[in-house]
Parts: C-alpha cells; structure tokens; sequence
C-alpha cells in the first residue's frame, strides 16, 4: 500500500514537472518582433512627431530605388534587418524599436501600465549611447564622426 502511494506521489511530481518545464520553454521560446512605431505613436503622440520630422524616419527615402534593394545598405536603414533579413514597409527608416528593442511582447505589459513586466519583456528604457555607434561607424559610407551629446540633443524626445 505505501509503495504504491509512494509511486503515484512521484508520478504526479514527475508530470507536475514535465508541464512545469513546458511552461517555461514556451516562455522563454517566444520572442519578441518589431510591431512598427504607428503602434507606439497610440500612447506616445509626442515623442513621435518629433521621431516623425528627425533623420531617422526618413532613413530608408533617402536611398536611391536600387539602394533600397541592397542588402549592404538596409542593416542600418532599416528597423531589424539584421535579425529578420526583411523589408517590411511599416519597419523602413529608424523606428522606435531600432533602439527600444522590439515591442511585441513588452507592449502588452504597456497596457497594463507594468514597468518592471515592461522591462523583463524586452523594453529598453534608456538606451546605451554605444548602441548609436551599431549605426553610426565607419562602416557607413557617409560616416564623419560620432560626437553623442551633440547628436542626441538633434533626436531628443523628452516625455
Ligand atoms: C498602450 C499604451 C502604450 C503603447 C502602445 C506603448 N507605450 Fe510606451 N509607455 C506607456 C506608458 C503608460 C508608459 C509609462 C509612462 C510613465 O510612467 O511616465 C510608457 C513608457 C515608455 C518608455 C519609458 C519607460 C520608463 O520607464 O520611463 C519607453 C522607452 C516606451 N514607453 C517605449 C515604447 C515603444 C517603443 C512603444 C512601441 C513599440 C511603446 N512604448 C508603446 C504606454 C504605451
Ligand atoms: C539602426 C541604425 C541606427 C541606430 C541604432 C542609430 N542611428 Fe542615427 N542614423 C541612422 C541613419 C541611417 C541615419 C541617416 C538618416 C537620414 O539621413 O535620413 C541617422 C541619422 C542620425 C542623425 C541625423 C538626423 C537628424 O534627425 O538630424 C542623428 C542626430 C542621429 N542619427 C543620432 C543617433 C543617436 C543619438 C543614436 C543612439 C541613441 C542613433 N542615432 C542610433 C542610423 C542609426
Ligand atoms: C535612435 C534611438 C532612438 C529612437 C529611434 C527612439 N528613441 Fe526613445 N529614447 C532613446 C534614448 C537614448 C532615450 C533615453 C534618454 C535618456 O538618457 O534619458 C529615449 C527615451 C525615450 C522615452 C523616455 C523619455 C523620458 O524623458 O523619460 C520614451 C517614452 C521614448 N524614448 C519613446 C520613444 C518612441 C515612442 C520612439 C519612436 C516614435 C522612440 N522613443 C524612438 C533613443 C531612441
Ligand atoms: C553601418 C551602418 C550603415 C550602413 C551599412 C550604411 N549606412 Fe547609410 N547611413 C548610416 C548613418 C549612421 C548615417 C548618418 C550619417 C553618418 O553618420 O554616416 C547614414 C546616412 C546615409 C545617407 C544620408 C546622407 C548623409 O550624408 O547623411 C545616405 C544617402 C546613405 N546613408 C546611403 C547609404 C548607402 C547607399 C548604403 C549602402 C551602400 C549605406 N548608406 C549603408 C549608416 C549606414
């Protein structure tokens, strides 16, 4: 009788765990995706229409027709090309998420007004003036220097 009990107990711990674990996997396997800014401008009006008239939501007009074709070119002018090789119209130029980190999961949190839920799905509060220079480096061909506290008084966006 108490191995038989003793067995059950350990069945029901070994399924609790194995759902347990699927949880988890499933968790951590969804990843974030770029949602574009026409979904951040709902809740953020001010910060994008200053996005809207800076440099960067211009990125992609200002490639001639074939360099919008160019793989060499989009890394940069194009919202997470790097991860996703694609050109999805509402991703062109440098959106939001290029330097927030992509919005799919932690915009749900948004709603909810959750900060820390925000920050653990993925939301990049205050991005790291290094991450400019994934852009703004040599590589691009009309580089001329990097100088942060200059430029980003162009593009600040205040609350
Ligand atoms: C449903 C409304 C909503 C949407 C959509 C939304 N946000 Fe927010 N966001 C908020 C609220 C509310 C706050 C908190 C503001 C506060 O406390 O001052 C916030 C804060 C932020 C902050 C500052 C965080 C902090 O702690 O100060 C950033 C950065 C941000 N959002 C980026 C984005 C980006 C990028 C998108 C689009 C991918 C987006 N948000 C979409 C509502 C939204
Ligand atoms: C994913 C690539 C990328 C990242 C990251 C990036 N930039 Fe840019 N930036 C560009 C491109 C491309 C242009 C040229 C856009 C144009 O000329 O229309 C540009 C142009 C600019 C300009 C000039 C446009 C204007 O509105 O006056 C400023 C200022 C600037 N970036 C500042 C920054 C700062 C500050 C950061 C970091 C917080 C940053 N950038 C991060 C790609 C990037
Ligand atoms: C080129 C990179 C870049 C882009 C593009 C960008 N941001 Fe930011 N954003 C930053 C940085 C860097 C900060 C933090 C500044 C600081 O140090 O307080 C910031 C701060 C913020 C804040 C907090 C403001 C505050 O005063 O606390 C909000 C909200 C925000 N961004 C929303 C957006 C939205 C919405 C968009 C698109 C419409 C956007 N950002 C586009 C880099 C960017
Ligand atoms: C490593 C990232 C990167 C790559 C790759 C890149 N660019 Fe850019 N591009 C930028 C940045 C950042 C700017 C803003 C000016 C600067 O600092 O170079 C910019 C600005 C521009 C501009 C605006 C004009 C100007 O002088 O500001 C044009 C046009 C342009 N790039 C064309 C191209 C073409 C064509 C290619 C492909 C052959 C390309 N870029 C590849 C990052 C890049």
């Amino acid at each position: 009788m108490r191995t038989t009990l003793r067995i059950m107990l350990s069945l029901a711990v070994l399924i609790l765990l194995t759902i347990g674990i699927g949880f988890i996997q499933k968790a951590a396997g969804e990843e974030a995706t770029h949602v574009g800014a026409a979904k951040c401008k709902l809740c953020h009006m001010k910060q994008h229409k200053i996005w809207a008239e800076s440099g960067h939501a211009k990125a992609f007009e200002v490639l001639k027709p074939d360099q919008q074709k160019d793989p060499k070119c989009l890394d940069c002018h194009i919202t997470g090309y790097r991860i996703t090789k694609q050109a999805a119209p509402e991703m062109v130029g440098i959106q939001c998420e290029a330097c927030h980190g992509p919005g799919s999961l932690y915009i749900k949190m948004h709603s909810k007004k959750d900060k820390e839920g925000a920050k653990k799905a993925g939301l990049i509060v205050k991005p790291d003036p290094k991450s400019c220079k994934s852009c703004h480096n040599p590589d691009s061909p009309t580089f001329k220097g990097f100088d942060y506290a200059k430029l980003w008084e162009q593009i600040n966006h205040p609350k």
